[in-house]
């Protein structure tokens, strides 16, 4: 597994001098991809809001930008954080919405593949002004964008909710064990797999709230696991 992403990351390392922005995803294949997205989101002249904001120039927009719809409570949390979409956060939420907003109200399972990822990306930015990211990211960027985003490895840990009680009690003097959000959001009835998500969002910086990402950055796999299975079991 390890072997695999470092062969594509070198890849993609050593394609990139000749990596024009149209090579980055092939907009065509993007366009017919983003059937799965136009039930709901409007892009191109005129585009309104529907049941999702529309995506005129998504690239470098802040994240629930659009005046006039209303996002849910945790995607307006990441955008007044300062989360601005570019080319690695697109490709992690469309991956899976769940990174940056756990109680997101998009309804979308997430597209797997990276190369369609890469490729309604490269359609996305034609209707963005500030295409900002194509070419210019960094190979990382370019790698992490298209990269599955948590080896399944991580997602497998099993959690032990007694180590996570004890690590528990930092987290308990901002987040509060009954579950009351008052502003910091709630950490308690969540599936575990959610949370880990979550968490690893604040620890990779993907997510942008400084201090959470100083929370998570101190905890290894394992204590995150111990953490979501605790929690998890705070619900009864
Ligand atoms: C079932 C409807 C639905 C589908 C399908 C869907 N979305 Fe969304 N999308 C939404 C909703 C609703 C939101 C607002 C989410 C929130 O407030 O948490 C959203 C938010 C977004 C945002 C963030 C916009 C902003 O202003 O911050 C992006 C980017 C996005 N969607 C892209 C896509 C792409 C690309 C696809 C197709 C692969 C897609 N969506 C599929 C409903 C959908
Ligand atoms: C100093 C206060 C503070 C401490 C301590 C703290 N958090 Fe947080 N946490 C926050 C705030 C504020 C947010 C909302 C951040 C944002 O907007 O992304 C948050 C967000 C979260 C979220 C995402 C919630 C969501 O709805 O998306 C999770 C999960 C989380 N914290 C877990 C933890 C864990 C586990 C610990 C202990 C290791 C911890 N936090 C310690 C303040 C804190």
């Amino acid at each position: 597994m390890k072997h695999l992403k470092f062969s594509l990351l070198a890849a993609m390392v050593w394609a990139l001098p000749a990596m024009a922005a149209d090579d980055f995803g092939n907009a065509e294949n993007g366009a017919e991809i983003f059937d799965e997205c136009s039930g709901c989101h409007e892009l191109g002249q005129g585009a309104e809001n529907g049941i999702g904001p529309h995506l005129n120039g998504i690239f470098g927009r802040k994240a629930a930008g659009i005046d006039g719809f209303t996002y849910s409570e945790s995607l307006t949390r990441a955008g007044n954080d300062g989360l601005v979409w570019d080319l690695e956060k697109l490709g992690y939420y469309i991956e899976n919405p769940q990174i940056f907003a756990s109680g997101t109200r998009m309804s979308y399972d997430g597209l797997e593949d990276p190369q369609e990822r890469a490729d309604l990306l490269a359609f996305l930015r034609i209707y963005s002004d500030n295409p900002q990211n194509i070419p210019e990211a960094a190979p990382t960027a370019i790698a992490a964008a298209l990269e599955v985003r948590l080896p399944p490895d991580i997602l497998e840990i099993q959690g032990d909710s007694e180590y996570g009680e004890y690590l528990s009690s930092e987290c308990l003097t901002c987040h509060r064990a009954d579950g009351a959000a008052e502003g910091i959001p709630s950490i308690t009835f969540w599936p575990e797999e959610d949370f880990v998500i979550a968490m690893h969002a604040y620890k990779r910086k993907l997510r942008p709230h400084p201090v959470m990402q100083m929370m998570a950055g101190r905890l290894n796999n394992e204590e995150i696991a111990a953490l979501a299975a605790y929690f998890a079991e705070l619900e009864e």
